[in-house]
């Protein structure tokens, strides 16, 4: 035998390469320029807020990673519930099977929901919940031999990063590469009151990016035609569904919603005889205070998605829930009016599992009465930020709490997603153990609903000082 070059690699763990050495050769993150990212953090070992690092170095997880973890990292009760699940059925095929899990889940989600979602589709994450709902919405109209062909979505949103919900999402950094593969929706005004679209006060618009009263006076005929009302008039008999974030607008800015727009959402879809989808990805499971941020204007969309807390953060699971009508509009002795949509791990037990043992920990810790005692203790730490020479707005919404930082304030200037300022504002609150992710200028906290009162003060407390020590007190 000759002697060559080894070629042989080291077996996993078996050399003495630190995880993000290792992680340099092989890997490709999301959202990540893999030229210039900073070394990513090796986590070992998460326990309640906590995340800890192989070198020991411990970090508040302030974004919930990724906004999915709800009752802290490595739950018992989670733990246990899919310990359990593995040792029954871990996966089965969900065309020709059931499972107990699967249907349990089904059960307590439409206990849930708004009035009238009674029926539910799995799939695998955000994205596909939206796909689903895009899909169900427009089978729904050609299954009775109507087809419609346009969806309308709002200026600013984000429903995620497949081709239907890239489509549906705002014009941005994030969906222009892909822009030959894209399908064109009509886009509305949405109620950024920070930055009014029509140019107009809160105090005083009568919620005028509806466009669903008179023709308000200090509107241009430009603006006027993306309020939703004029868009729904302007394609009548072609709209399949209009498709909102409810209540708060995520990665496309953290836009806080007053509620009467999403009531009015409602009642010009029923005006129009249009489905309504709400996007519940983020909101879901009591992120904005509201086991659904539908309820906080008591409405009922035709088709609500929801991923991420789903599962209390642990696996991925995309569900879709739609009302018996359109359900209905898919029966047939005509096979070809089946909803052919699918995929391998549709209806994970485990991931069905977890959502029950979820909702459960909802109920038993009372999490949505924590979130909205988690809002007072954001708008305390947070809303002095208000008066800040670098901050525009401050923004708080359950469990969430916004600061948007502008280089003027006057004229509201500011750099977006790709604002250095982002990148800086990580490297600083991690020199401190949080764990956040400015969307560009816009600064944001999401913690588990497990943080605590004391661990609000120290998280907020972070960004008050960070801010004051990178653009100036
Ligand atoms: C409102 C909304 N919809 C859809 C998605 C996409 O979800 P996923 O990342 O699980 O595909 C997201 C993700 O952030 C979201 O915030």
């Amino acid at each position: 035998m000759t002697e060559g070059p080894s070629t042989a690699r080291p077996k996993p763990g078996a050399d003495s390469a630190s995880l993000a050495a290792r992680d340099a050769a092989h890997l490709w993150h999301p959202y990540t320029q893999m030229l210039t990212r900073p070394e990513p953090l090796p986590i070992v070992r998460g326990e309640g807020v906590y995340l800890f690092a192989e070198d020991g170095r411990r970090f508040l997880d302030g974004t919930s990673s990724w906004w999915v973890n709800i009752h802290g990292h490595s739950h018992p009760k989670l733990n246990a519930a899919l310990a359990a699940q593995a040792g029954e059925i871990e996966h089965v095929i969900f065309a020709n099977c059931t499972h107990r899990p699967g249907v349990e889940l089904a059960e307590r989600l439409v206990e849930v929901l708004p009035r009238g979602l009674t029926r539910i589709f799995y799939s695998d994450n955000g994205s596909t919940a939206v796909e689903v709902a895009m899909k169900m919405a427009s089978q729904y109209w050609s299954n009775q031999g109507q087809p419609r062909r346009t969806f309308i979505a709002l200026h600013h949103a984000y429903h995620g990063d497949t081709v239907g919900a890239m489509s549906a999402s705002e014009v941005s950094l994030f969906t222009k590469p892909f822009a030959p593969m894209l399908f064109d929706v009509v886009r509305a005004h949405a109620p950024y009151c920070y930055r009014c679209p029509l140019g107009l006060e809160r105090a005083s618009c009568g919620i005028a990016c509806l466009g669903a009263e008179a023709r308000p006076p200090a509107v241009s005929p430009g603006s006027w035609l993306a309020t939703l009302g004029a868009q729904l008039e302007q394609h009548r008999g072609d709209v399949a569904a209009v498709l909102v974030e409810p209540m708060l607008q995520g990665a496309g800015g953290m836009i806080v919603w007053p509620s009467e727009f999403l009531g009015g959402v409602r009642k010009l879809c029923d005006a129009h005889g249009v489905l309504m989808i709400a996007d519940e990805v983020l909101t879901g499971f009591g992120r904005t205070g509201r086991l659904f941020a539908c309820e906080h204007a008591s409405v009922a969309p035709d088709i609500l998605c929801m991923s991420k807390a789903v599962t209390g953060g642990y696996m991925a699971l995309g569900v879709t829930a739609a009302s018996e009508r359109i359900y209905d509009a898919f029966l047939s002795e005509d096979r070809a009016h089946t909803f052919f949509h699918g995929h391998s791990f549709t209806g994970n037990p485990l991931a069905c599992a977890l959502a029950v043992a979820s909702l459960e920990l909802i109920h038993e810790t009372g999490a949505v009465e924590k979130v909205r005692r988690i809002e007072g203790w954001l708008r305390r730490g947070l809303e002095p930020l208000a008066s800040h020479h670098a901050v525009g707005e401050v923004r708080i919404i359950g469990g969430v709490g916004i600061v948007e930082l502008v280089s003027d304030r006057t004229t509201k200037s500011a750099g977006g997603y790709l604002d250095a300022l982002g990148p800086m504002l990580t490297r600083k609150f991690l020199e401190r153990g949080l764990l956040l992710r400015p969307l560009g200028n816009i600064v944001y906290a999401m913690p588990p609903y497990v943080i605590t009162e004391e661990q609000t003060d120290w998280l907020t407390a972070q960004i008050r000082q960070v801010i004051d020590e990178v653009l100036g007190p």
